[in-house]
């Protein structure tokens, strides 16, 4: 199970106690993104715990990893998180960085998730057709609303552009939707506060016979 945790903290971002809940409510590995340097204390605990991952395309001096190996059921599955570069941080090219890792971990591995966290719908699919093949799967998280085009890409690996939110549906990305309205109306800066109600939980369940045959399904479940 891989999760997309850098809003998972009150606020944005993502605290070691709130990381450590996830790994222990069964979360295998929690990928990232911009927001992943809002706490400050998640920096050294970046450094030390391998399970937790920031973008990989970001500078080498940033503390943590961006792809781990993790072992499920006796397969070697490669977690990479990496970031787009569209309208977002100009970081290194998600494409070279992708490129690198792979041949790197060459037979390290024996199935393959990329989580991009994008914000341009091109940026994604592009990566994806790109790598079509070579990866299990490539999931696009960050823009928080689920996408409606899961499918399989012509040389076999999984795709969806956005995997969707874990949150309130009853708001506006998760945030208290008075509060954003009043940011679009006024253009003056405001406080966001988590919006409340009820919870929507959105993904998607890969599966895999060992690479010969993945399929896809988005997922959305009331909690
Ligand atoms: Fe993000």
């Amino acid at each position: 199970m891989i999760a997309n945790g850098e809003n998972a903290s009150s606020g944005n971002g993502l605290s070691p106690f709130d990381a450590e809940m996830l790994l222990q409510c069964g979360v295998d590995v929690i990928t990232s993104g911009n927001h992943i340097w809002k706490k400050n204390d998640i920096k050294a605990f970046l450094d030390s715990n391998n399970k937790v991952l920031r973008p990989a395309n970001y500078p080498s001096l940033c503390p943590g990893n961006g792809y781990t190996v993790m072992d499920s059921n006796g397969f070697r599955i490669l977690v990479v998180n990496l970031m787009g570069t569209v309208y977002m941080e100009s970081l290194a090219c998600p494409f070279d960085t992708l490129e690198g890792i792979l041949r790197r971990e060459e037979g390290n591995y024996d199935l393959s998730v990329i989580d991009f966290h994008a914000e341009a719908t091109s940026e994604k699919l592009a990566l994806a057709y790109e790598f079509d093949g070579r990866v299990t799967a490539v999931v696009g998280t960050h823009t928080h609303v689920q996408t409606a085009d899961a499918r399989v890409l012509p040389k076999g690996t999984a795709f969806i552009t956005d995997l969707g939110m874990c949150g309130p549906v009853d708001g506006i990305l998760g945030v208290r939707k008075e509060e954003v309205i009043s940011k679009f109306r006024t253009k003056m800066p405001v406080r966001f506060a988590a919006a409340s109600g009820s919870i929507l939980l959105c993904g998607a369940v890969i599966e895999s016979n060992n690479n010969a045959k993945v399929s896809i399904e988005a997922i959305q479940m009331d909690l």
